[in-house]
């Protein structure tokens, strides 16, 4: 593998930055053998333990990608980022913020015993089950797919398509998914839900069922990258403020309690989902001008092998490689 930093001023074409993550796929893909799929959703189990792609892709179009990077997934808990961002637009940051923290949980994504332990006024975050599933209450729709609409045409506008849904890997979580129906009967004891619990487990379930490319998240990633605006048309499409409070989450809670040690390693407001995507943003930087992507990128990362805290191990490892190689991090 190439090692040390290389002296990127002597030329950023997009063939020259290729080789390099050509490289560090081939590298990082060894890695894949240390982790394992998910099995908790039996459909998930299906997914090839070895495959590992990236996408990046900066302000001005310029794309690298490198390993598998045609494989669609499903986005999982990356869907948690979304439906927060849509919530805030239907009904208002602060409606929102009071009722679920932006604090970080410290606990697996699906913890229940933080709840009952510290009795807490409203669920620690949105990007633990608990905040998203009370996130996936308060999005207005009496029916699932009414609530789902205004997350589909925010990924269209993104993306430039409608993306689908996953029927197989949905109806597989739905019957599986116990953990999720608990966590949804304490959200209505304590009163936190706002809507039938049914139809918000529907919305959950089927919002984590979305399909995607790792090209989509990097799209995805670019657009948080630049406070919520598309690059291309110069078009808000996330209000500036939700897609900042967006980016605060992915880095203090995005990869739940190995949040720390993303942000300490990689440096990246990122957020990870149980199939083995990543998205990140890397906003624009001043200081190393010499680095490729100073405009700032976004990043699509898929590697089904995870680690003990159910984010993509070879990803991650990719992603902090990446990040120290192209002085990628925020701090
Ligand atoms: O709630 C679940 O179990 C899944 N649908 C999403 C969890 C997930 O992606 C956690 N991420 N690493």
């Amino acid at each position: 593998m190439v090692q040390g930093i290389a002296n990127w001023n002597t030329g950023q074409t997009q063939e020259w930055l290729q080789q390099y993550v050509d490289d560090w796929v081939a590298f990082y893909r060894k890695h894949t053998s240390d982790g394992e799929v998910a099995s908790y959703i039996p459909v998930l189990q299906q997914a090839d333990p070895d495959d590992l792609g990236i996408s990046i892709i900066g302000k001005s179009g310029m794309t690298v990608r490198s390993g598998d990077t045609e494989i669609p997934f499903t986005l999982q808990s990356i869907s948690k980022v979304i439906s927060f961002i849509v919530a805030c637009m239907e009904r208002g940051v602060s409606y929102m913020l009071n009722r679920v923290d932006v604090e970080p949980s410290g606990e697996a994504f699906n913890s229940i015993m933080h709840l009952e332990m510290h009795q807490v006024e409203k669920p620690f975050n949105p990007l633990i089950n608990a905040g998203a599933i009370t996130v996936s209450s308060i999005l207005p729709g009496k029916t699932s797919d009414h609530r789902l609409e205004p997350i589909y045409l925010l990924l269209e506008q993104i993306l430039g398509y409608r993306p689908e849904l996953n029927v197989e890997v949905y109806e597989s979580e739905r019957d599986s998914s116990m953990r999720n129906r608990a966590i949804g009967y304490y959200l209505l004891e304590t009163g936190f839900l706002e809507s039938d619990l049914n139809v918000t487990l529907e919305t959950y379930f089927k919002q984590c069922s979305i399909e995607v490319t790792i090209d989509d998240l990097a799209r995805i990633g670019m657009v948080l990258a630049n406070d919520g605006m598309d690059t291309k048309t110069g078009e808000e499409i996330i209000p500036r403020q939700i897609a900042r409070i967006a980016k605060v989450l992915m880095l203090t809670c995005g990869m739940y309690d190995a949040s720390g040690k993303f942000a300490t390693y990689v440096g990246i407001p990122a957020k990870s989902g149980v199939s083995g995507g990543i998205v990140a943003a890397v906003p624009p930087r001043v200081r190393e001008e010499t680095m490729p992507f100073t405009d700032g990128c976004g990043i699509g990362v898929y590697g089904p092998a995870l680690g003990d805290k159910g984010n993509s191990i070879a990803g991650i490892r990719l992603l902090r490689h990446i990040a120290n190689q192209w002085d990628f991090s925020i701090f």
